[in-house]
């Protein structure tokens, strides 16, 4: 792949000191045993981490890209695959899409994997985070509906990642719930914690004897607010105030279910982890009217609704979030609180069940109080009870995407907040990347790799927090949400246009490798 494009990308060269491409394959060994992370994980490079050495990763520290079901693989209905809630919005909703785009093909990577692993193999990653479409393989949920097809896909994307020493890292579901669950209430019905069980099985009996690192549930945040709560992203349940925290009440219920599932069948022989992947942004003040107080409810409003919950000493919700919604409530004549209340039993049932804790960053925003009362006349939402007001600094240069400010510092900042709220645990950085019009010299790309991989550096070197890995979104170009293909966060370009998909690297994929192989951050 590499030498097809060596003229287009030499025009790129001349502002980029990397050298040329050499091949390199990581080698996998032992790590010490006190490593926190499955020793499969570490590239177990040749760097060389010598104490007070801050310039390089420590040994343990791996490197991987990161896709996901819908938006890389295509094949809708082929081989038994039944709806997603993604493939009905986006059938019945085209205009809700920019350019009334689907994953219908997408990079057609259920039939172009291996293509997938050659540009990971290429780079030099270590890992690969792919997420399983659920309906895929229980179009219908549970195991009256398996679809031998299905399994077979994912064995052999499994077998050949092993093949090339490249270790599966799995996210079980990836905003794709299936379209039959939906219909009995999706994720903000108390039926998907016992199905997700259930699925979560079929996934450790198949696979768990070759994939040890799993994430249950991808950026809850995102997909509960928008997909049950303001209804503008699939599933498209209008509910705000009250269908995100139902649905998040699942998301927690579901991965401890899971968690405990593990440990009871499958952990003395598997030996895995579980973790589940949050995003969220650093804050910082608007001006000296913003304590820290602010910031803490900014960041517990977002990733602490998740993270508390889980990594905690207390565990529950956040205490800011139960005591607001509770008061709004009320305010609003109900007789109960939106948020769920966690009894001391669901507490208990919760908390501590994670491994590691996933991060995405990719953002930052400035954080104020609003100033205005809590009005009840309109209709109830997170956003009013956080009672917060977000903006940007003129200065944070913009990527593609209109949410996407670049502010590395806040990588290390939340990087910290979770050091102090949740005692250090155990943190893979399971998304980060930035999006633009797809070229292929990307040095825009590069340089948001650079700053925020200083700062990841200095987070683990200097303010020793607990971070193994860093995964890059995405390995290749592909079907970003509502924005379609109008937006790219590839370190390869794929050509949508034609019906070969060629992938063809960037120079950003040629920076992660010069990174991987050197286990520092090259100078550009
Ligand atoms: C996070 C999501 O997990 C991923 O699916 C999405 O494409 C990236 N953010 C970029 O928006």
């Amino acid at each position: 792949m590499f030498s097809s494009t060596i003229a287009s990308i030499l025009l790129c060269f001349s502002s980029l000191h990397v050298q040329p491409i050499a091949s390199s394959v990581p080698v996998l060994v032992e790590v010490p045993p006190h490593s926190p992370w499955p020793w499969t994980l570490s590239q177990g490079s040749k760097w060389k981490h010598q104490p007070g050495d801050d310039k390089h990763f420590p040994p343990y520290f791996a490197f991987g890209a990161s896709t996901a079901a819908y938006q890389i693989e295509g094949a809708w209905q082929e081989d038994g695959k039944g709806p997603s809630v993604w493939d009905t919005m986006t059938h019945e909703h085209p205009e809700l899409v920019v350019d009334r785009a689907n994953g219908d093909v997408a990079a057609n990577s259920y039939h172009q994997f291996t293509d997938d692993i050659a540009a990971l193999k290429e780079v030099g990653f270590g890992f690969y985070r792919f997420s399983i479409s659920w309906s895929r393989i229980l179009p219908e949920g549970d195991l009256s509906s398996l679809q031998q097809a299905g399994i077979d896909y994912y064995d052999k994307l499994i077998d050949s990642l092993l093949a090339e020493k490249i270790v599966p890292v799995v996210t079980m579901l990836h905003y794709d719930v299936p379209q039959y669950l939906q219909n009995l209430g999706g994720v903000a019905s108390p039926l998907f914690v016992r199905y997700f069980e259930i699925y979560a099985d079929t996934l450790f009996r198949h696979f768990g004897d070759r994939v040890q690192t799993w994430i249950t549930h991808n950026e809850p945040y995102d997909f509960c607010v928008d997909g049950y709560g303001y209804g503008r992203n699939g599933p498209l349940v209008y509910a705000p105030g009250v269908g995100e925290y139902l649905c998040a009440h699942h998301v927690l219920l579901s991965h401890a279910a899971v968690y405990h599932l593990y440990n009871q069948k499958y952990r003395s022989k598997q030996s895995g982890s579980i973790g589940i992947t949050l995003s969220g942004r650093f804050f910082y003040p608007v001006n000296n009217e913003t304590g820290p107080d602010v910031i803490d409810r900014a960041l517990n409003f977002q990733i602490g609704w998740f993270a508390h919950p889980l990594f905690s000493e207390k565990g529950g919700y956040p205490p800011i979030m139960v005591e607001t919604i509770a008061e709004h409530s009320l305010l609003e004549t109900r007789t109960m609180s939106r948020l769920p209340t966690m009894l001391p039993e669901t507490k208990a049932f919760v908390k501590g069940t994670a491994d590691f804790l996933g991060y995405n960053y990719y953002s930052s925003r400035l954080v104020k109080l609003d100033p205005r009362e809590y009005n009840i006349s309109s209709p109830p939402s997170i956003d009013k009870d956080t009672g917060l007001v977000y903006s940007v600094d003129p200065k944070w240069k913009r990527a593609k995407s209109d949410w996407l400010y670049v502010v590395p510092a806040g990588l290390r900042g939340v990087l910290n907040w979770f050091k102090e709220e949740y005692d250090n645990p155990v943190v893979l950085i399971t998304e980060n990347g930035y999006s633009d019009d797809g070229g292929l010299c990307d040095h825009e790309r590069i340089e948001y790799y650079k700053l925020h991989l200083e700062q990841l550096l200095a987070a683990v070197n200097e303010d020793e927090c607990h971070v193994v890995g860093h995964t890059s979104w995405s390995i290749i170009d592909n079907f970003e949400w509502l924005r379609g293909y109008s937006e790219k966060f590839g370190l390869y370009h794929v050509n949508f246009l034609s019906p070969n998909r060629e992938r063809t690297p960037k120079l950003s994929a040629k920076f992660f490798q010069e990174v991987i192989r050197t286990g520092t951050i090259p100078k550009i």
